[in-house]
C-alpha cells in the first residue's frame, strides 16, 4: 500500500478477464477442462482427446478424433533447416531454450504467421503439438551424441515420443502414466505462462510469439522449471535416512521448498492425488520407491510444520525421472502438455480482444529538472 493506492503484488487476487477454459477451485480442491473434472479425463480419456477438448471446447466424436490424430502424425516431422539448427545448439543449452528458439524457428518457417484466423490458428496449433515432441527428443539425442530418430506415424504421441527418445516403447503402464502427466499439465487457468500468452495474444501478435512466451515464463522454477528442481531436491537427499533433517534444515534456513505451496491452492493441489498415484506405479515398476519414500516425509513435515502442500511438480518430477528422462527434459515434457492450453487461452483472447494494459503506481523521485551541461559540469547534481 502506497498512500490510497492498494498494489495486489504479482496480481494476488486480481480477476483480469473472464475464461471459459478451465476452472481452478480451491475450496474443493477441484479442477475442470471445459466443465469435466481433471480426474475423470485421466481415467476415461486419451492424451490426445484432452488436447482436442481445450481447443474445440467439447470431446471429439470418434470421427472427428481420428481426423485430428491423422493431422497429427502428419504433421511429426520437422524441417532439415531446423534439423541443422538443433545440431548447432551448444551442447550446453538448457532444453527449454532450445525449445523456446526452436518454437520461434516453426514461426519463421510458416508463410501465415500473421493470420490469426481461427481455423489457421488450429493448424497451427496442431503443427505444434505434432512438432513439439520431435523438437524436444531430437535435442536430446543430439545432445547425447546419439542418432536422430524420426517420428513414427502409427505410433500414439506418447508411444512415438518414448521412440525417438529412447529407441523403444515402454509398457502401458508407462505410456498411461505420460499420458495422465500431460493431462493434468494442460492447463491451469491464468498461472504466470498462460497470462504471459495472452498479454502478447492481446497486441494482436502471433501465435508463435505468444507460445515462445509462455515457455519463457514456465521455464522459471517458481513455475513449470519447479518439476525439474523436485528432482534435484530428491536427488540431493539422497537417502530416506536423511529426509527429515534436511527438510528441517531447510525450513529452518527459510528455504524455499520446490514442490510445495500455491498461488490459488490453499490446502492441497487438486492434480496431486492422481499423480501421485502414477508415480507411485512407476516406483513399483522401476524400483524407485525410495523417491516416494522421501517425497512422503518431505510432504508430512511440510504440512506439519508450515501447513504448505505439494503441487503437482512435486510428484511429476519423480515419475519422470523413474521413466527414464533426464531432469532438464522435465519442464520441456510440461511444454509438449501446456501447449493446449496456452493455445486455448491464445483463441479467447484473439475471439474476444482488449490489448492487456495495467497500471503501476509510481514510487520513484519526484518530477525534477534537467540541469544544463554547464551547471553538471561544476558538479551540481
Ligand atoms: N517453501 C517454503 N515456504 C513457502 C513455500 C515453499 N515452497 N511456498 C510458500 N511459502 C511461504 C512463503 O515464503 C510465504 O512466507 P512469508 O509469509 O513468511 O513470506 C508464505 O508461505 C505464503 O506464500 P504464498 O503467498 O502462498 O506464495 P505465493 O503465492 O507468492 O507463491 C509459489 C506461490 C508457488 C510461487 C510458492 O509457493 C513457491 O515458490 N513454491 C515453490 C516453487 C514451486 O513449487 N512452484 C510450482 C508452483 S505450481
Amino acid at each position: 500500500m502506497t498512500g490510497n493506492i492498494k498494489v495486489n503484488k504479482g496480481l494476488a487476487g486480481v480477476i483480469t478477464d473472464d475464461t471459459s477454459v478451465s476452472k481452478v477451485m480451491a475450496e474443493t480442491n477441484s479442477l475442470t477442462y471445459r466443465g469435466y473434472a481433471v480426474q475423470d479425463l485421466c481415467e476415461k480419456c486419451s492424451w490426445e482427446e484432452v488436447a482436442f477438448l481445450m481447443v474445440n471446447e467439447e470431446l471429439p466424436s470418434s470421427k472427428k478424433l481420428a481426423d485430428f490424430i491423422e493431422k497429427e502424425k502428419g504433421y511429426r516431422n520437422i524441417s532439415k533447416d531446423l534439423l541443422d539448427i538443433i545440431h548447432k545448439f551448444p551442447k550446453a543449452a538448457h532444453p527449454m531454450d532450445t525449445l523456446r528458439t526452436c518454437v520461434s524457428y516453426l514461426g519463421m518457417e510458416d508463410k501465415r504467421i500473421w493470420d490469426n484466423s481461427l481455423v489457421t490458428n488450429m493448424d497451427k496449433y496442431i503443427q505444434m503439438l505434432a512438432k513439439i515432441p520431435t523438437i524436444i527428443s531430437a535435442t536430446y539425442r543430439c545432445k547425447k551424441g546419439k542418432k536422430i530418430i524420426a517420428p513414427r506415424n502409427d505410433l500414439t504421441a506418447s508411444e512415438n515420443f518414448f521412440n525417438m527418445c529412447f529407441g523403444k516403447i515402454p509398457g502401458k503402464e508407462v505410456i498411461k502414466a505420460f499420458d495422465v502427466s500431460l493431462i493434468l499439465y494442460a492447463e491451469h487457468s491464468f498461472n504466470a505462462s498462460t497470462f504471459a500468452s495472452r498479454v502478447i495474444t492481446s497486441t494482436t501478435s502471433d501465435i508463435y510469439s505468444a507460445i515462445c512466451g509462455g515457455i519463457g515464463a514456465l521455464k522459471g522454477p517458481l513455475h513449470g522449471g519447479a518439476n525439474e528442481q523436485v528432482m534435484h531436491m530428491l536427488k540431493e537427499i539422497g537417502e530416506v535416512k536423511n529426509a527429515k533433517k534436511w527438510i528441517l534444515d531447510a525450513l529452518a534456513k527459510k528455504k524455499k521448498i520446490m514442490g510445495f505451496g500455491h498461488r490459488v491452492y490453499r490446502s492441497g493441489d487438486s492434480r496431486v492425488p492422481t499423480m501421485t498415484k502414477y508415480a507411485e506405479k512407476m516406483a513399483s515398476i522401476t524400483g524407485g520407491e525410495k523417491w516416494i519414500q522421501i517425497s512422503n516425509i518431505l510432504k508430512d513435515t511440510m504440512i506439519k510444520e508450515k501447513n504448505i502442500y505439494p503441487n503437482l511438480d512435486f510428484p511429476a518430477g519423480p515419475a519422470y525421472y523413474m521413466m527414464g528422462f533426464d531432469i532438464d527434459m522435465f519442464t520441456p515434457l510440461f511444454v509438449m502438455s501446456r501447449i493446449t492450453g496456452w493455445t486455448a487461452h491464445i483463441m479467447e483472447q484473439t475471439a474476444d480482444n482488449r490489448i492487456i494494459r495495467p497500471l503501476s503506481d509510481y514510487i520513484g523521485s519526484a518530477q525534477r529538472k534537467v540541469l544544463s551541461i554547464e551547471e553538471r559540469k561544476a558538479g551540481k547534481v
